[in-house]
């Protein structure tokens, strides 16, 4: 039995001259994970607001549908009531704090249950572990980072014991580094606690492994499908999935880690500059991956290529430079994207 169902769901904004979504119709499985994208006033927050009732009873508007959540329909729940299921992380770290101090925000929620101060610390103690913040529980929440707040934002949602996980692009506020320790315990959740989990999130190359189904909205249309056939078809998605349209292998590899299956049979490209193409990996501080390693000659350095021009990797490793590309995780896919043209 779905834990979420949106059956026919519009929603038009009050004043709005346009639905800002149009006939929704899905469902969320206990223990998936789902990854949600679409351009910016797609209606990705609209959507999700709908799923802890935030939408329509906080913004009034035009709502047909239904959304039902753990057997709560969302019309006849309170946003209160329904985030007893939904644990809800917003997009700014700031949107979601009542309280001053960590400790106190973790237990807020807990107190409004009316649960005893055993059960209480118990529940908090929990969290803290799960999510790791052990080093944050004394501090006031004005002194914390953005990505620290995002963090205790997921704490104090998980401590609730929500059926679901809600986050509408955790991270797009924080640094590349705090967002990363982000979707650290995201996805930490979803492997130790089988976190059931609906996620909008731009950084899809470190989401789209993990998840389930892709829901992509378009104009408050919404697709769902498979993964593999989402990022295919377009939309944002991994550097490393236009590398292997273009390389025409399938299935089409999700992440770095399929990948590496791949790589070595890359295809010849005659004529151009880089005549045969092997993709690696190469991580920050840690060096290269094991398929540069096992290519790596000693003509020339990865300076020497174009896409690497002028910029220090790790002087000391040496390969032929016709023979290989190295992506690292972040940005150095837009160089693979470039000479495969
Ligand atoms: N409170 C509101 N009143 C009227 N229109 C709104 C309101 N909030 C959002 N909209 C409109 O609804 C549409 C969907 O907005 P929404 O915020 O859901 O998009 P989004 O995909 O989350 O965008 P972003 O990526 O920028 O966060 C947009 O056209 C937006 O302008
Ligand atoms: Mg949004």
């Amino acid at each position: 039995m779905p834990l979420i169902t949106l059956d026919g769901v519009s929603y038009r904004y009050p004043d709005a001259d346009r639905p800002a979504l149009s006939e929704i119709t899905t469902a969320v499985e206990p223990g998936e994970v789902i990854l949600l994208r679409g351009a910016s006033g797609s209606g990705k927050s609209t959507l999700l607001r709908c799923l802890n009732g935030l939408v329509p009873h906080s913004t009034g508007g035009q709502f047909r549908g239904r959304v039902v959540v753990c057997g709560l329909d969302t019309r006849e729940h309170p946003p209160r009531r329904l985030g007893m299921h939904i644990g809800f992380v917003f997009q700014h770290p700031d949107a979601q704090f009542v309280l001053e101090d960590v400790e106190a925000e973790l237990a807020f929620g807990l107190e409004n249950l009316g649960l005893r101060r055993p059960l209480m610390r118990k529940r908090v103690e929990e969290v803290i572990d799960q999510v790791g913040i052990n080093p944050l529980r004394r501090r006031r929440i004005d002194t914390l980072s953005g990505g620290e707040r995002q963090r205790v934002a997921i704490a104090a949602a998980l401590a609730m014991h929500p059926d679901a996980l809600v986050l509408d692009e955790p991270t797009s506020q924080l640094d590349p580094q705090a967002a990363e320790d982000v979707l650290q315990v995201v996805l930490r959740l979803v492997a130790e606690l089988g976190m059931t989990t609906v996620i909008a999130e731009h950084r899809v190359e470190r989401i789209a492994p993990f998840v389930d189904r892709i829901w992509t909205l378009d104009a408050g249309v919404l697709r769902d499908q498979p993964p593999r056939v989402a990022l295919a078809e377009g939309g944002a998605r991994p550097p490393v999935v236009d590398l292997a349209l273009r390389a025409g292998w399938t299935p089409i590899p999700l992440g770095l880690r399929d990948a590496r299956i791949h790589a070595p049979t890359l295809p010849h490209k005659g004529g151009g500059r880089f005549p045969q193409w092997l993709w690696a990996d190469y991580l920050p501080g840690r060096g290269f991956g094991p398929s540069l390693r096992r290519c790596a000659r000693s003509a020339g350095t990865l300076d020497d290529a174009p896409p690497w021009r002028g910029r220090r990797l790790d002087g000391s490793e040496r390969i032929r430079k016709d023979h290989a590309l190295a992506v690292d995780r972040r940005t150095a896919a837009a160089a693979a994207r470039q000479h495969l043209k």
